[in-house]
């Protein structure tokens, strides 16, 4: 049986008070968007179409917030969640089964959506909800069920009767549909009191032909939405502790969970070491037996087997295998640090290059600069690179040894082996095996 995926994700968000609509806001680093893509994926669910309002239709922002291979379709106007689905119709002729899931609900598990889409195949189902029992379910839909527990409807909040209310039971707004019955199903749901039309509605239908099915998780975080801020920060809390438990049991040591951040995406090999404090964005890629933290930000980044940063930050960047860096540096877009090269403390490192072997032990700042292998860079170096109008490149060839404050003014390349002097001021090339010290620096190799 063929199956396609249909996000709804042009609703407003009112309730977050945001300019940026609800889908696009981030937990654990991912737009929820983006999480409902990766939920479905995990599930099997290959084709994926989102629905999104016009405004964010042609937006950078949804671009980068989707996976490769997700299509989209447009709501013009936020008439209700059926009339979302309404515009994927075309989306999706060719699957027989549709899965359809809110932006909203991303504590649902791949593992549950894979068997709600078992049980709808495997039952010939026209509709199959996913369940959750949860512990406050209000402002949910709640499911209603006939005497032998079989679903009949699923009714809002507002709609719901007293004895309904008392439900635990509430829908997730992840379902399954046969692609060949819904439409027709959603072409006769009547607007509600709100004037929106609902989706959960055609449940009603599909039971009254003895064709709905539901697959209910008694984990009750399946159940727990984003409405407004506050459960975005528990959603927050819960995935953050979700991913923290897999790196766990993948091999890696967690000191302190609460005060760990690793966004969802991150690789992180076997025996790494993650100390208290620690930030680790999505997308990094860390090797066995690092060394991260305690207080480190790694953003972007990938970090090599055996490697330590130790109260860093570390952005954009690469660090070798083996490499260090070390506490309140800093090493922004662009920088590389070859296997074995040291980034001591209170250095800055941008755009650059640090050789294999090589060494900028103290507070620096090296921008733009190409570092060979096993070059010593005193503390307090500054590459001038910066003129007031241009940036430009310093080169510092193998075995160079850069004395503790020299300002090396860019353009400039330091030869192999050179020398310079503490306290020079180095306006022009120096040439391989010289020394050269003084403002400006001068040639003292024959004196
Ligand atoms: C919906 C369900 C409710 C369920 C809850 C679970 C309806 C009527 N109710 O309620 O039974 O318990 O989800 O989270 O469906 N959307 C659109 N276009 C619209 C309206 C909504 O794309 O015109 C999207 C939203 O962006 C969101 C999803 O549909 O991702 C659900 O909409 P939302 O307004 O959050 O519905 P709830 O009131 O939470
Ligand atoms: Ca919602």
């Amino acid at each position: 049986m063929t199956i396609s995926g249909i996000i709804l994700a042009a609703g407003k968000g009112t309730r977050m008070k945001s300019g940026l609509p609800k889908p696009l806001h981030k937990v654990a680093g991912v737009a929820l968007v983006g999480h409902a893509v990766r939920i479905m994926r995990i599930a099997g669910v290959e084709n994926i179409n989102v629905v999104v309002s016009s405004d964010l239709a042609n937006s950078d922002a949804l671009q980068s917030a989707l996976l490769p291979r997700v299509t989209i379709s447009v709501q013009s106007e936020q008439l209700g969640t059926a009339d979302a689905l309404n515009s994927a119709r075309s989306a999706v002729e060719a699957a027989d089964s549709i899965v359809v899931a809110p932006a909203d609900m991303i504590l649902v598990t791949g593992e549950i959506v894979r068997q709600m889409i078992t049980t709808h195949e495997e039952s010939g189902a026209h509709a199959t909800v996913l369940g959750a029992l949860v512990d406050d379910p209000s402002g949910l839909g709640r499911i209603k069920l006939d005497a032998s527990a079989k679903p009949v409807g699923i009714l809002e909040e507002h709609e719901a009767d007293e004895e309904l209310l008392q439900s635990h039971l509430i829908n997730t707004a992840w379902y399954c549909f046969d692609n060949n019955w819904i439409w027709n199903a959603l072409d006769l749901v009547e607007p509600a009191e709100t004037s929106e039309v609902y989706l959960p509605r055609v449940i009603k239908s599909a039971a009254a032909a003895g064709r709905v099915r539901a697959v209910v998780s008694d984990n009750g975080e399946m159940g727990q939405g984003i409405n407004d801020r506050v459960q975005l920060s528990r959603v927050e809390t819960i995935m953050r502790q979700r991913t923290n438990e897999a790196h766990m049991k993948n091999g890696v040591t967690i000191q302190d969970p609460a005060t760990t951040y690793i966004d969802i995406d991150v690789e992180i090999g076997a025996d790494t070491r993650i100390g208290a404090g620690t930030h680790i964005g999505t997308r990094s890629t860390i090797g066995s037996n690092v060394l991260i933290g305690p207080n480190t930000q790694i953003t972007s980044s990938k970090i090599g087997n055996g490697a330590t940063v130790d109260g860093a930050r570390v952005i954009n960047s690469v660090v070798g295998e083996g490499a260090t860096v070390g506490s309140n540096s800093l090493l922004r877009a662009g920088s590389e640090l070859m296997p074995w090269a040291t980034v001591g403390n209170l250095a800055e490192i941008k755009n650059s290059v640090i050789g294999s072997g090589s060494k900028i032990s103290h507070f620096s700042y090296i921008g733009d600069t190409k570092i060979g292998v096993n070059v010593n860079v005193g503390a307090g170096t500054v590459t001038c690179n910066y003129d007031g109008k241009k940036k430009h490149p310093t080169v510092i060839e193998d075995e160079a040894f850069i004395g503790s404050s020299t300002m090396l003014i860019a353009p400039l390349t330091i030869g192999k082996s050179a020398r310079t002097g503490a306290g020079s001021v180095v306006k022009f090339d120096v040439v391989k095996g010289d020394t050269v010290a003084g403002v400006p620096a001068k040639s003292i190799k024959s004196k």
